[in-house]
C-alpha cells in the first residue's frame, strides 16, 4: 500500500505525514508539494518527495504515480479551489489511485450559510462522480483559529467581539485531525465512510474568552453584536470583502448549530482522547500573555 500526501508542506498535511511515518516505512510514502525544498528533512529520511501544483494539472499524474491511497487536503482560495481540487481528482484517476481521503469540513451541508461550504459541496460531487473510493474527514473547527488569531487581539482589547451569540462549537486541535487522517491512511476499511472529527467539548466564544482571561491573567470580556454591526466593524478595520464574508457567515452558521456535532472519532481512530482547547492555550501561553 503506497500512500501519497498532497500539499505536503502545509501544517495539516505535514503533521499527517509525521504520523503516517510512525506507522509505515518511508518506502511506502510519497509527499507531493509545490515546495519540495520544505520537505528536505523527509527526503533525507528516505521518503519520496515530488513536485506537484494543482494549478499545473500536467504536474500531477506523475506526482501521484504508483500511489494506492491519496490524502487530498482542501485548499484555501474560495471559488478557485474547486478547479484546483478537480485537477487533483482527475490526476488521481489518471494515475490509478484507488482511494482518496478528503479533508472536508464539519459545517458542510447544503443549507449551511458559511461561505466556505459551497466549494466543499462541489468537491464532494466531483469525488462522488469520480469512480474513486472516498473517505470524507469532516474536520471540526480548528482550535488554532481562536487561540492564535482571535484571542491575541481580543486580549489586547480586553474584549472578544463577534456575532456568535453564545453559540457553541467542538473546537479540535489540528494535530488531532492529522492523527485521524494518518489512522485512516494507514489502516483498511475506511472506504465509503464519513467521519466527523471534533474536539472533546462544546464551547462558546464567551467561554473561550473566559479561558483566555485565566491563561493570560488579563480580563477578556465578551460581546455579541448583530451581523451588520460586525460587518461594519470589520470593514472599518480594513478587512477585505471575502474574509469579512467568511467571518460573518461563520457566526451565522455557528448560531444555526452547524458547529455542534460532538464525536469520539479522535478516540476511536487514534486510541487517545481529543485534546481540549485549554491545552492549546497552554502551548501558546507566550503568545497569549504577550511574554
Ligand atoms: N476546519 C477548520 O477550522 C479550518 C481552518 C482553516 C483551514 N481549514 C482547511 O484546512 C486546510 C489545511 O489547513 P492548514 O492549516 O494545513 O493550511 P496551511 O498550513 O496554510 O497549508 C496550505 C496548504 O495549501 C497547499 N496549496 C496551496 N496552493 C496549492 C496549489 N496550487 N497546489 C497544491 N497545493 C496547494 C499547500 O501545499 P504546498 O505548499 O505543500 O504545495 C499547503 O498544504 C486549509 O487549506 C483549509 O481548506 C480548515
Amino acid at each position: 500500500m503506497r500512500i501519497a500526501i498532497a500539499s505536503a508542506s502545509g501544517q495539516l498535511a505535514r503533521a499527517t505525514a509525521e504520523n503516517v511515518l510512525e506507522k509505515v516505512s518511508p518506502d511506502d510514502v510519497v509527499l507531493v508539494s509545490r515546495n519540495v525544498e520544505a520537505l528536505a528533512d523527509f527526503a533525507r529520511g528516505g521518503v519520496t518527495v515530488r513536485y506537484g501544483d494543482y494549478d499545473e494539472p500536467e504536474s500531477l499524474p506523475a506526482a501521484f504515480e504508483g500511489a494506492d491511497r491519496l490524502l487530498l487536503v482542501s485548499l484555501h482560495q474560495l471559488g478557485h479551489r474547486v478547479t484546483q481540487h478537480r485537477n487533483a481528482i482527475d490526476a488521481a484517476v489518471a494515475a490509478g489511485v484507488r482511494h482518496v481521503v478528503y479533508t472536508s469540513y464539519i459545517m458542510v451541508h447544503p443549507d449551511c450559510p458559511s461561505t466556505v461550504v459551497p466549494d466543499h459541496l462541489r468537491t464532494h460531487e466531483l469525488l462522488d462522480a469520480s469512480g474513486l473510493e472516498v473517505t470524507y474527514l469532516r474536520m471540526g473547527l480548528f482550535a488554532e483559529t481562536p487561540v492564535t488569531q482571535i484571542l491575541p487581539p481580543a486580549i489586547a482589547r480586553g474584549m472578544l467581539v463577534d456575532n456568535t451569540d453564545h453559540a457553541k462549537g467542538a473546537f479540535v486541535h489540528r494535530d488531532d485531525c492529522a492523527a485521524v487522517a494518518a489512522a485512516v491512511l494507514t489502516s483498511s476499511g475506511h472506504e465509503g465512510r464519513t467521519y466527523d472529527v471534533t474536539g472533546p467539548e462544546l464551547l462558546g466564544f464567551d467561554e473561550i474568552a473566559a479561558l483566555a482571561a485565566k491563561v493570560s491573567g488579563r480580563p477578556v470580556g465578551y460581546l455579541s453584536v448583530p451581523d451588520d454591526e460586525l460587518d461594519a466593524q470589520l470593514r472599518a478595520a480594513g478587512v477585505p470583502d471575502e474574509v469579512r464574508g467568511m467571518i460573518v457567515s461563520f457566526g451565522v452558521a455557528l448560531r444555526a448549530g452547524y458547529g455542534e456535532p460532538l464525536t469520539d472519532t479522535v478516540q476511536r481512530l487514534t486510541g487517545r482522547p481529543a485534546r481540549p482547547i485549554a491545552d492549546l492555550m497552554e502551548r501558546h501561553r507566550a503568545l497569549l500573555t504577550g511574554a
